[in-house]
């Protein structure tokens, strides 16, 4: 057992996490949490967990910085091209369809967008594929100020790139030393904000959410809250996913599982 962190600090600041972002800790990642207030503790030259409780209580931007610092950001380009080759062939082409003679721009919104590799995915592939006299935007969101700090700037160490097929890394970014820029007609098609998935977005007729790899934190509760957000952000149609080891199996929502040659969705 842990000195630092007594069982009822571990319950009181994962119940704070938990009430404030839907992320919960079980006992088998308490070491992670541990971790994260040391460095608080140590950056805020504090001694005690109680003094550092009563600080964010009070103090919203140092909450945010705490939240931030329990978050995983990992994330790559093209995570999971079995969902990016959905999109290519079952999502857009389905959309197009929907909309008939209707407005021709697609919205799409990563939720849980970490330091930005899904939605510039996202954006790239759609500049590729949407078909001429068609728009669209994404907006990507995250609880991670310091994530999106890196998304908004756009520049990424060479190691980081490496799941961006050629072309691609020619056409939409620029070579600096030590890594890629996004360039800046791609950047300013995606749109970075702060987002706690445990409030409403106010985003609304979104014909794509993706939000992956972000509900596995959260417990079944939050989880279900989450998705029932995202189901009201949603146009009539819009489709959603979620990471490939995830499941809304169980949690008895409104949306209608998708099977298709690339890879399993949701769809309202
Ligand atoms: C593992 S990353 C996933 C990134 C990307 N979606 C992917 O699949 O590669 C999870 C992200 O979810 C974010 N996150 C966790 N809880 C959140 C919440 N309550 N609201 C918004 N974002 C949250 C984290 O900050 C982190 O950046």
């Amino acid at each position: 057992m842990s000195e630092f962190l007594a069982d009822a600090d571990f319950e009181l600041y994962r119940k704070l996490v938990y009430d404030e972002s839907g992320i919960h800790f079980s006992a088998t990642n308490r070491s992670i949490l541990e971790s994260r207030l040391k460095e608080r503790l140590r950056d805020k030259k504090l001694e005690s967990l109680k003094d550092y409780f009563q600080l964010i209580v009070k103090d919203k931007e140092e909450l945010k910085t705490f939240l931030d610092s329990v978050t995983t950001n990992l994330t790559r380009f093209f995570r999971n091209q079995a969902h990016f080759d959905a999109i290519e062939k079952y999502v857009v082409p389905e959309l197009i369809k929907q909309r008939g003679s209707g407005e021709r721009k697609l919205r799409f919104w990563s939720a849980g967008c970490s330091t930005g590799e899904e939605p510039y995915t996202l954006a790239m592939l759609l500049k590729e594929i949407l078909p001429a006299g068609w728009s669209f935007e994404v907006v990507a969101s995250d609880i991670s100020l310091k994530s999106l700090m890196v998304g908004k700037e756009g520049f990424y160490a060479d190691g980081r790139v490496q799941g961006v097929p050629e072309p691609f890394l020619a056409k939409y970014f620029e070579k600096k030393p030590g890594g890629h820029q996004i360039r800046d007609d791609l950047k300013k098609l995606v749109r970075f904000d702060y987002h706690n998935l445990k409030n409403d977005s106010g985003l609304r007729n979104l014909d794509v959410v993706f939000c992956r790899n972000v509900l596995i934190y959260f417990d079944e509760a939050a989880q279900k809250a989450a998705v029932e957000r995202f189901w009201e952000a949603m146009s009539g149609k819009g489709f959603l996913f979620i990471g490939h080891s995830e499941s809304l199996f169980g949690m008895n929502t409104r949306f209608e599982f998708v099977k298709t040659d690339w890879a399993c969705f949701y769809k309202k």
